[in-house]
């Protein structure tokens, strides 16, 4: 039997996956250590994972690098890969918003010229220009995105919000919900083929685990 390799988005996504994973009799122990390993075995269910930055899990994915990976939907929004998008796993949950001063809120459609800075450019872009007809200007930032309307780098942000903390102590308010986000499960094209009776026993038995 070939190894099924899962791709997981470093950080707080990676380590609830890896608690399910877990609860389902995948040893993870050794990925639960801090270390700077990237590829972790486990012999008894034929199982690689390879931990990587959140937006680099589509790539993995549509290349066969993985076979599956475990991502939030931003990155899928922003990346728009060619791979499946399985099964919504409702956790991380959070919101994509526009974020900005609170004198801001109601006037943004008012605005020409808007300018915009985010870690996510193609949302950001569909959602005033395709969506809302509205021109803008886009700054990419690649973190800590909150400080662009606070320094006048841009009028709001497009950004995650989950406990709202990050707005809170910047002054800053959600002036509009893009869309709501949580982690997926995507697979790639040709695994399906492959190995999908394994992969499906894995997502299913998975999937039962976070409901
Ligand atoms: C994310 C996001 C917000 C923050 C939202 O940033 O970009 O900044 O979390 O969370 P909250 O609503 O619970 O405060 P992340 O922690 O990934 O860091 P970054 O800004 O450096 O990208």
């Amino acid at each position: 039997m070939r190894y099924l390799t899962v791709a997981l988005a470093k950080g707080r996504l990676a380590e609830h996956a890896m608690d399910i994973f877990t609860a389902i009799g995948v040893d993870c122990a050794e990925m639960k250590e801090k270390s700077r390993k990237l590829v972790f075995t486990d012999e008894k269910s034929k199982m690689k994972f390879i931990l990587v930055k959140a937006s680099d899990v589509p790539t993995y994915v549509e290349y066969g690098a993985a076979d599956i990976g475990i991502v939030g939907k931003d990155t899928l929004l922003e990346e728009s890969r060619n791979i499946y998008e399985m099964v919504d796993l409702s956790f991380g949950a959070c919101n994509m918003c526009v974020c900005g001063k609170p004198e801001l809120k109601g006037k943004l459609s008012g605005m020409p010229h808007l300018k915009v800075a985010s870690k996510y450019p193609a949302i950001a872009k569909r959602y005033f220009q395709d969506d809302k007809g509205q021109t803008i200007e886009i700054i990419k930032l690649n973190g800590s995105v909150e400080l662009a309307p606070l320094v006048g780098l841009a009028d709001v942000i497009v950004d995650i919000v989950e406990t709202g903390e990050t707005l809170r102590e910047n002054g800053l308010d959600v002036l509009e919900v893009v869309c709501p986000l949580s982690a997926r499960v995507v697979v790639n094209k040709v695994s399906m083929k492959m190995e999908r009776g394994r992969i499906l026993d894995l997502i299913k038995k998975f999937t039962k685990k976070t409901q």
